[in-house]
This record gives structure tokens, sequence and C-alpha cells, in this order.
């Protein structure tokens, strides 16, 4: 893929380089110029400092509800007792589960449960967690009206080479292309990040779910693809999204199930694996925000 760069020259033909001319610099523009222009150009919210405060106490509540479900992960356990545990978690915080009522049709749960081959969006039911399943556990909140979004894979006792693959190559590709984040970099680049390293290990890259804004709502723009894509946006200081790659140990196909319409599982059967973490672009760099503590 061709890669730009902010030494070209900029697309108004200026003869300047694009990083002196209509690149949207935080050192040359105001914050609240910045923050006009993406909501305009990108309908992207560029969070304020009060914005991102709430924002951070949702993601570290999340974070820690999260923490506590995955410890109760255990063999026998059904996926409901997550669920209802999850759920008290957040009614004791003053907090509300995002997922419950979500969509159409609403979505029956206040946490996801993806079992195996499930790529994401599976509900919880009344299925005893097994030696040898992988389980995501995906938590969102919503606390004081500002959202916190992350999951993680637990493994149920011994698991087969190929279900621990999917679990080391997704949470490697989250922290490889988290690493890369700061102002100016472009959306595209995670995908690159993710897929090249993905298909390295031999694994595939779900292109049919995206990570997504979030913080005022729970899907905002921009949309993050995980997957190689052409999106020249960049990165800008107060920017919240979420990074979730989803990860096939075989083809990248999925399908939702066609008696809930939510469940996502992997076309071929092979297991699927995920991680997620809602971040902060800042001057420096980043933040991760759903961090415990
Ligand atoms: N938490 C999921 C995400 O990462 C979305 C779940 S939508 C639901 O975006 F309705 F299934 F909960
Ligand atoms: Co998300
Ligand atoms: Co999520």
């Amino acid at each position: 893929m061709m890669m730009i760069s902010r030494n070209d020259p900029c697309w108004c033909q200026s003869g300047q380089k694009w990083k002196k001319c209509h690149f949207p610099n935080p050192g040359s523009q105001s914050q609240t110029e910045l923050r006009a222009q993406y909501l305009k150009k990108h309908g992207i919210v560029l969070k304020t400092g009060e914005q991102i405060q709430g924002i951070r106490h949702a993601c570290h509540l999340a974070a820690q509800i999260l923490d506590k479900t995955c410890k109760m992960a255990k063999k026998g356990v059904t996926t409901n007792a997550l669920n209802a545990y999850a759920h008290q978690l957040h009614l004791e915080a003053g907090a509300i589960p995002a997922p419950l009522g979500y969509g159409e049709p609403p979505f029956p749960k206040s946490i996801c449960t993806s079992l195996n081959e499930v790529i994401c969006h599976g509900i919880p039911d009344d299925t005893p967690l097994k030696e040898g399943d992988i389980l995501n556990i995906d938590v969102t909140c919503i606390l004081n009206g500002y959202y916190g979004d992350c999951s993680r894979m637990v493994a149920i006792g011994q698991v087969d080479p190929e279900k621990q693959k999917v679990i080391d190559v997704s949470y490697e590709c989250l922290i490889r292309s988290i690493a890369l984040l700061k102002p100016g970099m472009m959306i595209f680049e995670i995908g690159n990040a993710i897929e090249s390293y993905a298909t390295a290990q031999g694994c595939s890259v779900v292109n049919q779910f995206v990570g997504h804004g979030t913080g005022i709502d729970f899907h905002e723009p921009p949309q993050i693809p995980h997957h190689y894509n052409q999106i020249f946006i960049p990165l800008a200081v107060g920017m919240t999204f979420t990074i979730e790659p989803m990860i096939n140990a075989g083809n990248r196909p999925g399908y939702v199930d066609s008696r809930d319409h939510w469940t996502a599982r992997t076309m071929d059967g092979k297991p699927s694996a995920q991680w997620e973490h809602t971040l902060l672009i800042t001057e420096k760099g980043h933040e991760i925000l759903t961090c415990l503590n």
C-alpha cells in the first residue's frame, strides 16, 4: 500500500509540505479549531478535559468489572452466571451495562461472552464452561453518561495450540498497534500493523467488525478497521476510540446467527480471539484508558 507521508507536498498545491500546510497539526492550530475541523470533516468529537475525566472513570470501572468477571470464569461456571455477576458489579458502582437493550434486536444481556469459534457478540446462556474452551468477555459500562469499552480472553484449563495461538496473536496485534499511537499517525496504519503481523503468524483478520470511537456514545466515528484499509484520517489529541482486533486461526469470513441476529461465528468453525482497549490520543502519544487502577 502507498504510504502517505507528512513530508509529501500538500494536496492544495501550495508547494509546501503537507505537514506545514493543511496537515491538522495540533501545534499550529488551537485545540478549539482542531475540534471544529474534526467534527465538520469526520464527525469525530475531540474530547474536552472534562469529558476525558468522565471517560477515564468509566474506562477504569469497565476494566475493573472485566478483571473480576474474568477471574470468575472457571470450568463449570455458565456464561449466564458471569453475566449476572458483571451486571451486579455495574449496579454496585452506579453504572449501566451498555449492551443490555442495545441495538436491533435489543441485545438481551449485560456483557458479551464469545466462546471458541464465536468471533464476537456472543450472548450469555446456560452453557457451562469446559476444559479447553477459550472465552472472550466484553464489558462496556456507562458511568455518569460516559462509556468505557474493553475485552479480554480467558483460557479454561489446558487449551490446544491453535487456540493458544489466536489468543497470543490477537493480544500481540492489540499491543503492537497501541504502541504506534500518537497525533498525526494515520488510522490506516493501525490496520497495517495488525494485518501484517497476524498474517505473518498464519492467522486471518476479521474485516466485518471494526474498532470505533467511543466515550460520549457507545459507537462513534471514526471506524477503526483492523485489516488493510484506506482511511487517511490523522489521529488528533482528544480522540478516544477502541482497538479490538478479532483474529481467526482459519479463514477470515464469519456469519451472524440467523436466529439471534447477534452471535458472529467463523464460517470454517475454527477458533477466533479478541482483546480490546479504549485509548486516548495525547500530546505525547496515547493513554490506555481501560487499565486497572
Ligand atoms: N462491546 C462491543 C464492542 O466492542 C459491542 C457490543 S454490542 C452488544 O463494540 F450489543 F452486543 F453488546
Ligand atoms: Co468496542
Ligand atoms: Co467491546
